[in-house]
């Protein structure tokens, strides 16, 4: 098995910039395992759009040969529905009540192929419906269902066996990937920062993208809420231990976090 480095920590805490960077560096594949949480509540989004009707049906009559993930992106167009029900929410400042989610796993077949596949469906999300805090918010809400993080912990499983040729490991961010996913994993890291800190930094990220309707206030709070509900769900909550080595951002640079992350990684690889 190639080495494995997990980076975890709460919301906003910078995770994916410096795994993104840290795969760069040592030449690792990157498993942004958020991505595929938020891509699994869009999944959710859209099966319950009146439209997906029929491919529920479908799905209920085949109910002992799972239906082809592709027949998903294939059947629907994924985006337009997405982007219709968030400008829906949006415009009528309606919650979206992911808490009423039934979880379609039965849409993913249980062998191990279901990796690349789902992988390459949330690649398909563009980035400003993937990212969103709502989307977000979906996310931390479809993590709490059990059989949604079995199914993509046996995907991240599948992923790490075999990053691919040209990698020499992998990189993967999110919330239990240390605690759950990959306990033996070569290095555990969990990065974090004030509270405070990851709100001014996400909330300097959406002006930039553009989104001008976030205050400071509400990101702090949908941050803060967030981090409670995925350090409170009973299974494979975030969480850290002596085995983790804790590394605290708010007070340094990307650039100085980043120095300090290589250095760590580096020892661990050569002691591996
Ligand atoms: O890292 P992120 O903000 O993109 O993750 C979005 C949500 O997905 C997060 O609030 C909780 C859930 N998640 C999880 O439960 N386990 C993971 N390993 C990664 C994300």
């Amino acid at each position: 098995m190639k080495p494995i480095i997990a980076i975890d920590g709460p919301a906003a805490s910078g995770k994916g910039t410096m795994a993104r960077m840290l795969a760069e560096h040592f030449r690792f594949a990157y498993l942004d395992s958020g991505s595929l949480y938020r891509a699994f509540a869009c999944i959710e989004l859209v099966l319950s759009d009146k439209s997906a009707v029929s491919l529920n049906d479908k799905a209920e009559k085949e109910e002992n040969h799972n239906l082809h993930l592709a027949d998903l992106s294939e059947d629907y167009d994924f985006t337009h529905i997405l982007s219709d029900t968030l400008k829906e929410a949006e415009k009528n400042k309606k919650k979206i009540d992911f808490s009423s989610y039934t979880a379609h796993t039965k849409f993913f077949s249980e062998d191990t192929s279901g990796a690349r596949e789902f992988i390459s469906i949330a690649k398909k999300i563009p980035d400003n419906i993937l990212k969103s805090e709502i989307v977000g918010t979906g996310a931390s809400t479809v993590g709490k269902l059990p059989e949604v993080r079995a199914l993509l912990t046996s995907l991240m499983r599948e992923f790490a066996s075999s990053p691919g040729d040209k990698y020499l490991g992998t990189v993967i961010d999110g919330r239990d990937i240390g605690s759950v996913v990959f306990p033996n994993a070569t290095c555990k890291i969990f990065l974090t920062a004030d509270l405070k800190v990851r709100a001014e930094r996400r909330f300097k990220d959406t002006k930039n993208f553009g989104d001008t309707s976030a205050t400071f206030e509400s990101i702090y709070e949908t941050l803060r809420s967030r981090d409670e509900r995925d350090a409170s769900r009973s299974i494979a909550p975030m969480t850290y231990d002596e085995t983790h080595i804790v590394v605290d951002t708010s007070n340094i640079s990307i650039k100085e976090a980043f120095n300090k992350l290589v250095n760590i990684i580096d020892l661990r690889l050569h002691n591996a």
